[in-house]
């Protein structure tokens, strides 16, 4: 077991629930509504009355189509927004962004171990404790390389590693494969489906692809185009490890497209 210091977040942000509710339901988001207002331009109604619950340990998959209010979201789950209406009640959350957001002259190590610095870990004690995570991540060889070095499924997992560390319950992740080429997609889809299942976390894990949605997530929402609204819950409910020619995940996939209103 690596150690990660867990945070007790006590920011600006969504209502936090008391202990016991957050143990047992840490994402409580209900009839949420998020307008942008821009000066003199028409608002944009990103989403509408969304609700949706993560249990502990639950990953929870998000699908729909482009601008439907997705990123907008996870935003609002990682207390980064507030919502125009409803509640957002959310254990401390950690967003992986749809764009990686490394920073260019950091090492992949410090890049992981930003997180960490930001809970307020030194340099060395935060290159201690994320470094035996790179190595984990098949990154041991790379952790003195910019981000420019890296290929991109790399630059994903160093992404994804920085918001493993920030010790939070909840994950929130963006499009975390959405770059990437459709073999290196399967394949860190596999590898994250792995590192999930050794760690107890609660995740929401944004994504336009069905197949990826129905391969990871226990549930699976499915948005409506803007403003987004719930369309469809639907329960996975296949044993993990999963294959994606098994009929009864090929079935939802098409239940899900189905929903999405994409037909044969
Ligand atoms: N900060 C903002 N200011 C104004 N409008 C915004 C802002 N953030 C998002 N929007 C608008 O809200 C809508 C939803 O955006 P959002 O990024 O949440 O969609 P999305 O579902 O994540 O899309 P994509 O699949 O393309 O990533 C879009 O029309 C977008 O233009
Ligand atoms: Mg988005």
């Amino acid at each position: 077991m690596i150690e990660t210091p867990l945070q007790a977040s006590r920011e600006p942000g969504p209502e936090r629930p008391n202990e016991s509710e957050q143990m047992a339901v840490p994402v409580q988001v209900d009839g949420v509504g998020r307008t942008f207002t821009r000066g003199r331009r028409p608002a944009v109604h990103a989403l509408a009355d969304v609700s949706l619950r993560a249990a502990a340990g639950e990953t929870v998959a998000v699908v729909g189509p482009s601008g439907c209010g997705k990123s907008t979201l996870l935003e609002l789950i990682c207390g980064l927004q507030r919502p125009d209406s409803g509640t957002v009640r959310c254990a401390p959350a950690a967003l992986m962004p749809q764009r990686d957001l490394l920073l260019p002259w950091a090492s992949a190590l410090d890049n992981a171990a930003l997180a960490l610095r930001a809970g307020g870990a030194g340099r060395d004690e935060a290159r201690r404790l994320a470094r035996p995570w790179l190595d984990r991540f098949g990154l041991a060889e790379f952790a003195t390389a910019r981000p420019a070095e890296l290929s991109g499924g790399m630059r994903q997992r160093v992404s994804f590693l920085r918001s493993l560390l920030a010790g939070k319950p909840v994950l929130a992740l963006d499009e975390p494969f959405a770059s990437l080429d459709a073999i290196t997609r399967a394949e860190m889809q596999g590898w994250l489906g792995h590192v999930l299942a050794g760690e107890r976390r609660t995740v929401v894990l944004v994504t336009h692809d069905v197949e990826e949605a129905v391969m990871l997530g226990d549930r699976v929402i499915v948005l409506s185009g803007r403003p987004g609204r719930v369309l469809e819950s639907v329960e996975v409910g296949v044993a993990r490890p999963r294959r994606r020619s098994d009929p009864a995940i090929v079935a939802l996939r098409e239940r899900v497209l189905a929903a999405l209103g994409v037909g044969e």
